[in-house]
């Protein structure tokens, strides 16, 4: 039997404790975060700080309120995509621990079980924010095309862009505990509860990744690095492509014809609040800088930089 490391001991403990946290903060989807509630479409659903519609200084209340909506009912898509991968991955993961270490094994059980409950807490937000807004609405992304092209590259270069988007969770949480009153309590709940359960999440990718590092040579960790640039460019080019189709459909139905320039200045603006939601909230979370910075070289710290630098605007 395989001795037990001070190391390896210190890790069952942290699986043992997110085991324990998550069964502490589990929520059920109707009992605690929709609770018989619809949306308020009097309200914004994404908090400012997100949506980052008050920089688009020429639309009024209303249109800053449904640009807020639009993009919240992107937000629960693209939620809805990420765990679709998200799950995948940490099923066959755990399925390293399956004879070994057994807290480990229920914290990625827990985890890809909470994954597929997130998928099916966004498809009810789909299908709440459908029922109060015009026809025309599109998430062009398809899940499952995009979990296979994901899927195809490196666990470690897969778990760096799951940790990053767990880590940003977190950023996401803080800004609508400092939304004003304006904002949606329900959407603010769907923050509160998903957190909760994410926050274990990123403790265990971090696990998993180090774990996954730790049997690789320095050659299959330099490309591991350059998988990882592509799935963030990848990212960057559904952003790019969901910010373009909901900036289009804002235009078609906000009730009134914008300028090309005003026009332009929304699609801008949408499309760096996109960037700033599902790439550069996560890159800017210290946790991840330093989890990333401990595993790999400045030469490839430089690179993945270099690779950021045109989305961090
Ligand atoms: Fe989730
Ligand atoms: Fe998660």
């Amino acid at each position: 039997m395989q001795l037990q490391t001070g190391e390896t001991l210190a890790n069952t403990d942290r699986y043992a404790k997110a085991v324990a946290t998550s069964k502490r903060v589990r929520f059920d989807i109707d009992r605690d975060v929709i609770r018989g509630r619809s949306f308020d479409f009097t309200k914004k659903f994404l908090p400012d700080g997100l949506s980052k519609v008050d920089r688009i200084d020429f639309l009024t209340a209303d249109e800053k309120r449904l640009l807020s909506q639009i993009q919240g009912r992107t937000y629960a898509n693209m939620f809805g995509l990420v765990e679709r991968f998200i799950a995948a991955k940490v099923l066959e993961v755990g399925g390293d621990h399956r004879l070994g270490d057994q807290n480990a094994l229920e914290a990625l059980v827990r985890f890809a079980d909470e994954e597929l409950k997130h998928q099916e807490l966004f498809r009810r937000v789909e299908r709440m924010c459908a029922v109060g807004m015009p026809d025309g609405y599109a998430f062009v992304p398809e899940p499952n095309a995009v979990a296979e092209a994901v899927l195809s590259k490196s666990t470690w270069a897969v778990l760096a862009l799951t940790c990053h988007i767990e880590l940003f969770v977190l950023a996401h949480y803080r800004e609508s505990v400092r939304a004003d009153p304006n904002t949606s309590e329900l959407w603010s709940d769907v923050f509160l509860h998903h957190w909760r359960e994410e926050s274990q999440h990123a403790i265990i990718d971090e696990l998993e990744w180090q774990r996954v590092d730790a049997k690789l040579t320095p050659e299959e960790r330099d490309r591991a690095v350059s998988e990882l640039i592509e799935l963030v460019g990848a990212v960057d080019g559904l952003v790019q492509l969901q910010a373009r189709a909901d900036a289009d459909y804002f235009l078609k139905v906000c009730g009134r014809s914008l300028s090309p320039a005003e026009a332009e200045r929304v699609r801008t603006g949408v499309l760096a609040a996109y960037r700033w939601q599902y790439i550069v909230s996560g890159v800017q979370e210290p946790r991840f800088g330093k989890i990333l910075g401990s595993l790999i070289t400045e030469g490839q710290a430089d690179r993945i930089a270099k690779a950021l630098a045109p989305m961090m605007h």
